[in-house]
């Protein structure tokens, strides 16, 4: 989920520089009244290490071994991040690997999962260069010490692939894990649920699944298109019909009688609380979406935060312009972490060398009023209150959605998760208790008050 948080946000040298010539400045950083505790001078590595960081309440990470590997990086540094984290990876899967796992299968399934974060934190600010071979060979470890440790859950999740066909790319497959709330086969509500811009299946598991789990309903993560292990393995870029991904999912889970279909609820985290919406629209067996947080447009977002001259050229289709100016901040240092990554992530997630065909598709994935329009499930619309990086997202979505089709008010959700609980970064990240808990009571009502276990 670690779309960047706030691209400018203005915490070192370069960043005003970069604000005051050529874009909107924000207020420096201050612990008092910032959103998370920085653990980094460099915001954009700070939002990342605080993903890592939330991971720790379930299993992703230890909260010493991220403090250690803050403690290596150096701000702006892309090279520093992988060093810090891949260190620590190897060291912390060498433990999982001298475990005797029948002695003790929890401490090797521990050290198993936090190695496969770090290794996709090594990973993580990489994407500048779409040679780089780390980006395969990273990627297999942490799919390989996921594994190990996924093996040894008292249930350990299923993956599966389904076909899948789209007007833009054709042919290919969407992948998914089921990871079940109980090894009976009786039929329980159940949640599927996809990460944004960058995150993974993995990552879905500890931030999200663990929560679900152990409310005894089965989660289901997914990936399509442009999502980590799908761009590695079928070299695809994000599509904008997205219903294309989700929809041959839920046939598979209709056909497994452990799925109760009639308590599907279909979540996105991120720039997901733009494709939820989408797959939405094209498919009504979801009972209930969920968006953390509401994102109409993250191309809109993105707008309002590049230099207004780049976006100026981009207007104009002046496609060598726009390509130059990105370009040229994706390779220099002196730029903001926040911007250079999401360029160049987005590059490689699009499967494009083009800044320009990048953000043209980007805006292709939107909500819009035709989709909207035919959205019928409750939707719940999550806002975190200080993350600058998806700026009015939520209450752009929030209008569209109660306003834009029928009954829109009495089936549209509303919450803001506050900074002053810890919960207003992007996602509310490492406030996943509090995002859970009031999800959860709003789909326990749409379920018609349904009773969680105690799993
Ligand atoms: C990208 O990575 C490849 C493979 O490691 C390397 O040969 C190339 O020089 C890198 N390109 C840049 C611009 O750093
Ligand atoms: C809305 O989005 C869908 C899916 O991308 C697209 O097919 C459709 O043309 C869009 N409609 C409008 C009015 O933009
Ligand atoms: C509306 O949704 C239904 C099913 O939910 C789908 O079959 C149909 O194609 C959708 N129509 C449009 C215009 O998106
Ligand atoms: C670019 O176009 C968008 C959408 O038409 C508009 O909202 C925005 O103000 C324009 N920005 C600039 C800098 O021209
Ligand atoms: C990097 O950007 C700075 C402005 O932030 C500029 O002064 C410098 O010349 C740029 N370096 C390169 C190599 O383009
Ligand atoms: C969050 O803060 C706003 C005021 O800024 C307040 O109205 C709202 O009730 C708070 N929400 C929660 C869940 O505390």
């Amino acid at each position: 989920m670690g779309l960047a948080k706030a691209l400018l946000l203005c915490s070192s040298i370069a960043c005003l520089t970069f604000a005051a010539t050529e874009t909107t400045s924000w207020p420096p950083y201050s612990p008092t009244s910032a959103p998370i505790f920085q653990l980094s001078d460099d915001s954009q590595f700070a939002f990342y290490l605080e993903e890592m960081l939330g991971m720790a309440s379930y299993g992703g990470s230890s909260t010493g071994e991220i403090l250690r590997i803050a403690t290596q990086i150096i701000p702006q540094d892309f090279e520093s991040f992988y060093t810090a984290c891949y260190y620590m990876a190897e060291q912390v899967f060498a433990i999982a690997e001298s475990v005797d796992a029948k002695k003790d299968p929890v401490s090797a399934r521990e050290a198993y999962f936090r190695a496969a974060s770090y290794y996709r934190g090594a990973d993580f600010f990489l994407h500048g260069n779409q040679s780089d071979p780390r980006l395969i060979s990273l990627w297999d470890q942490q799919l390989t010490a996921f594994d190990r440790a996924n093996a040894l859950l008292v249930i350990p999740g299923e993956r599966f692939s389904v076909k899948a066909h789209s007007e833009e790319i054709g042919d290919y497959e969407s992948i998914g894990i089921f990871f079940a709330a109980y090894p009976d086969n009786s039929a329980r509500p159940t949640i599927l649920v996809s990460g944004g811009y960058d995150s993974s299946q993995e990552e879905g598991y500890h931030s999200q699944c663990r929560q679900i789990l152990s409310r005894g309903v089965n989660c289901v993560t997914y990936e399509g298109p442009g999502h980590p292990t799908v761009r590695r393995q079928q070299n695809i870029g994000f599509i904008s019909d997205w219903w294309t991904v989700a929809t041959p999912i839920v046939d598979y889970l209709s056909t497994r009688s452990d799925v109760d279909m009639s308590k599907l609820a279909l979540a996105g985290m991120s720039f997901g609380g733009c494709l939820a919406p989408i797959a939405a629209s094209h498919d009504d067996r979801y009972s209930a979406v969920i968006a953390i947080d509401g994102m109409f447009s993250l191309q809109q977002a993105l707008e309002e935060q590049f230099p207004p001259k780049s976006i100026a050229l981009f207007n104009s289709s002046n496609v060598a312009g726009f390509n130059e100016v990105m370009n040229d901040i994706q390779a220099n240092s002196t730029y903001p972490t926040e911007i250079r990554w999401i360029i160049g992530y987005g590059l490689w997630a699009f499967d494009t060398l083009s800044p320009f065909d990048w953000f043209t598709r980007l805006g292709e994935i939107s909500m819009n009023a035709t989709l909207v329009a035919n959205i019928s499930m409750p939707v719940f619309v999550a806002k975190a209150q200080d993350d600058i990086g998806t700026e009015q997202e939520p209450e752009i979505a929030y209008e569209m959605l109660t306003t834009g089709r029928p009954n829109g008010k009495a089936l549209t959700y509303y919450h803001q998760f506050n900074t002053s609980l810890g919960a207003g970064e992007h996602c509310s990240l490492g406030a996943e208790s509090q995002v859970w808990q009031v999800t959860m009571d709003w789909l326990s009502g749409v379920w018609g008050d349904w009773t969680y276990a105690n799993n």
